[in-house]
C-alpha cells in the first residue's frame, strides 16, 4: 500500500507543491467560473469529522467535493462513536477504509497525527488549537491574485498568537516572507508550538502599530479561539489596545490589504471601518477557501494531473 501524503500542518508540502498548487487553484477557479464541469474525483468521498464548528470549512470543502464530481460525508463528535471514547486510531483504521480522504478540526495537533498516522488515505487539517494551514493557503493565493508573489513581503500580525499566527509563520519560512508579529505581553509567539526551524522570518513588536509600519499586508483574528472560551473575560482585557483600526491601515504600506480568516468580531479585533473598507478583502480570501482547497483535494488524492 502506497503511503499517502497528509497536510497536517502547512510545511507537509514544499515550496515547489504549493507553486503548483496555486497554478492548478487559478485553473480550477477559472472552470468553475465559466461552468465548465470538472469531475476528476467521481465516485470518491471526502469524510470529515467537525470537532469544532465551522461555517467556512464544512461548506468549502463540502461544496468542494461535490463540484469535483465527487461526495462528502460529515461526521461531528455529538452523534458518532468519536464523541464516546472509541479511540482515534480505530476511528482512522476503519473511515480510511471507506473513504479517498479525510478532513479532522479538532484540539490538540497530536489528534490529527495520530490519525494519520493510522490512516490508508490523506488526511487534512481543517484546523487544530495549533494550526489552520488550509486557510493560509487561502489567504496566500489571495495575495497572489492581488499583489502578486508574497516572496520578500511583510505580514503584520496583530493580535493572538493563535493557530492562525503559527501557520503564517510557518508559512513564511517556507515561502520566503516576513511576519512582524504584535501580541499583548503573555501573549508572544511560541516558536517550538509554532513547529518554526528559526527565528529568521518573524520579528515581535510590543507596540501594535509599529508591526503594522510599512506591511504589505495586516491581519488579525479573534481574542478568543474555540476552545478557550473559559479565557474570554481575560483576553478582551488584555487584548483591548489590539484592534486593527484606521490608524494601522494608515500606517501600513498604501497598497496594504487586510485579511482576517472570519469570523470576525467588529469592535474588538477588528474596527468595522477596516473590515468593511476598501482594503480588505476577506470576501476574497473566503471564497478561495474553495479554489485552493479543490486544488489541494485533488493533488492529494490524484497526486500532479
Ligand atoms: N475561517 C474558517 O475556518 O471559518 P469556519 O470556522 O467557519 O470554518
Ligand atoms: N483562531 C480561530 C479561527 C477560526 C476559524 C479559532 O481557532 O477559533
Amino acid at each position: 500500500m502506497k503511503t499517502p501524503r497528509h497536510f497536517l500542518q502547512f510545511k507537509d508540502l514544499s515550496r515547489a507543491e504549493f507553486d503548483y498548487l496555486f497554478a492548478r487553484t487559478r485553473a480550477i477557479k477559472q472552470q468553475f467560473k465559466a461552468y465548465q464541469k470538472y469531475w476528476p474525483l467521481e465516485d470518491r468521498t471526502l469524510v470529515m469529522i467537525f470537532e469544532k464548528a465551522s461555517t467556512r470549512t464544512r461548506l468549502s470543502f463540502e461544496a468542494g467535493m461535490h463540484q469535483l464530481g465527487g461526495a462528502a460525508i460529515y461526521l461531528n463528535t455529538r452523534d458518532s462513536q468519536l464523541g464516546r471514547g472509541e479511540p482515534v486510531e480505530d476511528a482512522a483504521e476503519v473511515i480510511s477504509r471507506m473513504s479517498d480522504a479525510v478532513m479532522i478540526r479538532t484540539f490538540e495537533q497530536s489528534i490529527v497525527e495520530r490519525f494519520a498516522a493510522h490512516s490508508r488515505v490523506p488526511v487534512i487539517n481543517g484546523l487544530t488549537n495549533e494550526y489552520h494551514p488550509c486557510q493560509i493557503m487561502a489567504d496566500i493565493f489571495t495575495y497572489l491574485e492581488r499583489r502578486g508573489p508574497v516572496q520578500g513581503k511583510t505580514v503584520a500580525w496583530i493580535g493572538d498568537s493563535n493557530n492562525m499566527c503559527n501557520t503564517w509563520l510557518q508559512a513564511a519560512e517556507l515561502l520566503d516572507f516576513n511576519v512582524h508579529v504584535s501580541t499583548p505581553p503573555g501573549y508572544e509567539v511560541e516558536p517550538e508550538r509554532a513547529g518554526l526551524y528559526g527565528t529568521d522570518h518573524f520579528e515581535q513588536f510590543a507596540d501594535p502599530l509599529e508591526a503594522a509600519r510599512g506591511a504589505d499586508l495586516v491581519t488579525t483574528d479573534v481574542w478568543t479561539s474555540m476552545g478557550f472560551e473559559a479565557e474570554n473575560e481575560t483576553r478582551i482585557k488584555a487584548f483591548k489596545d489590539w484592534q486593527v483600526d484606521a490608524e494601522m491601515m494608515l500606517v501600513a504600506d498604501p497598497q496594504a490589504i487586510f485579511m482576517h480568516c472570519l469570523p470576525a468580531h467588529r469592535g474588538e479585533e477588528v474596527a468595522a471601518e477596516v473590515i468593511d473598507g476598501p482594503q480588505s478583502v476577506v470576501w476574497d480570501e473566503a471564497e478561495n477557501r474553495l479554489h485552493t482547497q479543490k486544488a489541494l483535494l485533488e493533488f492529494l488524492i490524484l497526486g500532479k494531473v
